[in-house]
Formats: structure tokens, sequence, C-alpha cells
């Protein structure tokens, strides 16, 4: 057995020790998000910290902990506050609390995120259905001895993010007159900001939307057989397609000011799928 699986069983059991709760969907927050957690009807939580061997997130605003409880029903476990490669830890760490989300049990994963929009239909405060993701940027979250207990050593990659979703996502948007942009996300290691030259590559990869995160939990989730699907809140235009500089401020006060539509549709679209 591999020291990353071993790791995976420890966290499991920490987990076990505390809750038999099990969730049926995953869903992971991304910035100006993360207090939906606290408004679905809570089971249990569990800090990071209380978990042997958990990564625990550094970054200022984001919480960390696991939130177990229910929306219109459905079973679901929330991360509130999820790890990224930029805080230094290894990708298996940055994927580990996916894979764990996933041994609880759940079978779906929502991914959520923050990110730059790089093509110009895109305006601060859309919404971006993740159609499928670059990760050329990142190194995999599979590399390394294959997690058999997980999938295959080589996992088709073809339909990351569901179709069967991402119709019932459209569906959900279109009913609550909620506009959807459809595009494809990079990944790159942050936490600098990109430049313009860098964001100019990205669009000519075919990339509408850049951030930090979600293509490499969105493998690993797959690698693994969960049904997966990833949303974008456009906080801000990449660089070098405004006259503005890029800050963390601007990134929060977009997510923030249309935190509410996207926790309406969270709802909405936990409640269907
Ligand atoms: N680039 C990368 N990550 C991001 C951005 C961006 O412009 N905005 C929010 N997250």
């Amino acid at each position: 057995m591999s020291e990353i699986y071993r790791k995976l069983e420890v966290c499991l059991k920490s987990v076990r020790a505390k809750t038999d709760f099990k969730p049926e969907v995953a869903l992971i927050l991304g910035s100006g998000l993360g207090d939906y957690a606290d408004e679905i009807q809570i089971e249990q939580t569990i800090d990071y910290t209380e978990i042997e061997g958990f990564p625990t997130s550094t970054v200022a605003g984001h919480k960390g902990r696991f939130v177990f409880g229910y929306v219109n029903e459905v079973p679901v476990v929330i991360m509130q506050g999820r790890v990224h490669y930029y805080e230094g830890y290894p990708m298996s760490d940055v994927v580990l609390p996916t894979r764990l989300m996933g041994m609880m049990g759940a079978k779906k994963l929502i991914l959520t995120n923050a990110a730059g929009g790089s093509n110009f239909d895109y305006k601060p405060g859309d919404f971006m259905l993740i159609t499928d993701h670059i990760t050329t940027g990142v190194p995999s979250p599979l590399i390394g001895a294959n997690l058999d207990e997980l999938g295959p050593r080589f996992p088709d990659m073809s339909e990351v993010y569901s179709v069967r979703m991402r119709e019932i996502i459209k569906k959900v948007a279109k009913e609550m007159q909620i506009r959807l942009q459809e595009g494809v996300y990079v990944q790159l290691t942050g936490p600098n900001y990109e430049t313009p030259a860098e964001i100019r590559m990205c669009r000519s990869w075919g990339a509408d939307a850049v951030g930090m995160s979600t293509a490499c939990e969105a493998m690993a989730a797959r690698h693994m057989g969960m049904e997966v699907c990833g949303i974008s809140c456009i906080t801000n235009l990449a660089a070098g397609m405004s006259s503005e500089q890029l800050d963390h401020k601007e990134v929060q006060e977009t997510a923030d000011r249309v935190a509410s539509q996207f926790k309406a549709l969270i709802t909405g679209i936990i409640s269907s799928i």
C-alpha cells in the first residue's frame, strides 16, 4: 500500500472516530463562498486541525473545516477552506481532502472557485460552468505510485466535468434567471497573478478562465470515479485585459458582491443533481 493511501486511511479513521455521516455530495467552496456552509442544516463540523495528518490551510479568509449537513435533505460534506498548491504542499496533499470526501462516501463533487476571465466576452461577476480544463501548468496529482485502491494507473480524462450534471446545472441557472457562461478553466500554480503574456498564451490555448485550484481536485475525483462539476465566479478580467492592476481585494469584493446569487445557484444545483 502506498504512503499516500496509508495517510488517507489515517485521516478517514480520524473522521470516522467523530462522525459516521455519509455524504452523497461533496462541495468545495472557493473565495467569497465560505459562509455558504454556515447557512445549511449543519449536523456536525470537524476542523482540519482535528484530523490526523490533514494539510491545514494557511490562506487568510479561508476557514479550515469540514461541515456535514443537509441541503434540502441531500446529505452533503462541505470543505470550508481548501488546500492550495501555492501554499507549498505536495499535490498529493492538495487533493487529499477531495479523496477523503470520496472515501467518506460522496459520489458527486461540486467544485467552486474565483477565477480571472481571459475571455473578452466575460464580465466580473459572471459565473462560468466549467466544460473542461487545462492543467499543463501544474503537476498531475496522480504522479507517483498509483493508488490502485482508488482507480487505474492511466485514467481517462475525456469527460472530467459530467455532461449529465452540466445539462442539469444549465437548466437550474435558466430557471433561476442566472446568466451562466460556459468555458475552459486553466489551473496555474499562483500565488502570483499571471503576466499579460501568460494570459495571451492561455487564451491561445483555448482558456476562458484562469485560477489557482480546482482542476487538480477534479482529476483526483475522476480518478476515483466520482462525478464532477465545477463553477467559476469570474471576479476580474485577467492580467493585461484592463487598465486595473490585480489584487486579492478586488477578487474578494467581486466574489462578495455576487455571493448571494452564487449560493442560491449552488443550493439549486445540490437539490437537482
Ligand atoms: N488569476 C488567477 N487566479 C485568480 C484570478 C486571476 O486573475 N482571479 C481570481 N483568481
